[in-house]
């Protein structure tokens, strides 16, 4: 059962200005629907690697299940969420970031700009996400379906 999750918007815009953040909303509402019943944590955060990496991890030893990170993924010399996902977790799961690229590139071609990662943190399951309401809306569709079960077996 997910018990915990949290929604991490990296965004310096964002951080500045709360009410600029539609990705980190609209993923906060998909994960209440699919688990109604998990305690939900969402922060906003600037893109700065310390600060990721100090999050996550904060996250992580909080016993959360799944944390979902949006924002920072692209190219921009201030995209560092995939880099600071990399820097915590204890094993990398590709698979899931190979079937976002799949799925997503059949919705833009743009998916190519995203160099997301997704791993596991001690009992945590950690998937970057890129920083767009619609971006979080594709991607999340995709892998709503093993989120369940892979929390399972993390747990
Ligand atoms: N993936 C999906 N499914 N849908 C999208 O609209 N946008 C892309 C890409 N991945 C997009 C997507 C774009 S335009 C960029 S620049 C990269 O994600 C990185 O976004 P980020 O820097 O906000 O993380």
């Amino acid at each position: 059962m997910v018990k915990a999750v949290a929604v991490i918007t990296v965004s310096d815009s964002c951080f500045k200005d709360n009410s600029k953040d539609t990705s980190g909303p609209a993923l906060a509402e998909f994960v209440k629907k699919l688990f109604p019943e998990a305690n939900l944590h969402t922060i906003i955060i600037p893109d700065e690697k310390e600060i990721i990496e100090r999050e996550l991890k904060y996250f992580c030893e909080s016993n959360l299940d799944l944390i979902l990170t949006t924002g920072g993924t692209g190219f921009s010399s201030r995209d560092v969420t995939p880099e600071a996902t990399k820097a915590i977790i204890h094993k990398e799961v590709p698979a899931i970031t190979v079937a976002i690229t799949i799925e997503s590139l059949k919705k833009t071609p743009m998916a190519m700009l995203s160099r997301s990662v997704a791993g596991i943190r001690d009992k945590t399951l950690i998937i970057n996400f890129p920083g767009s309401k619609k971006a979080v809306t594709e991607c999340f569709e995709i892998v709503k379906p093993v989120l369940p079960h892979a929390v399972a077996l993390i747990a």
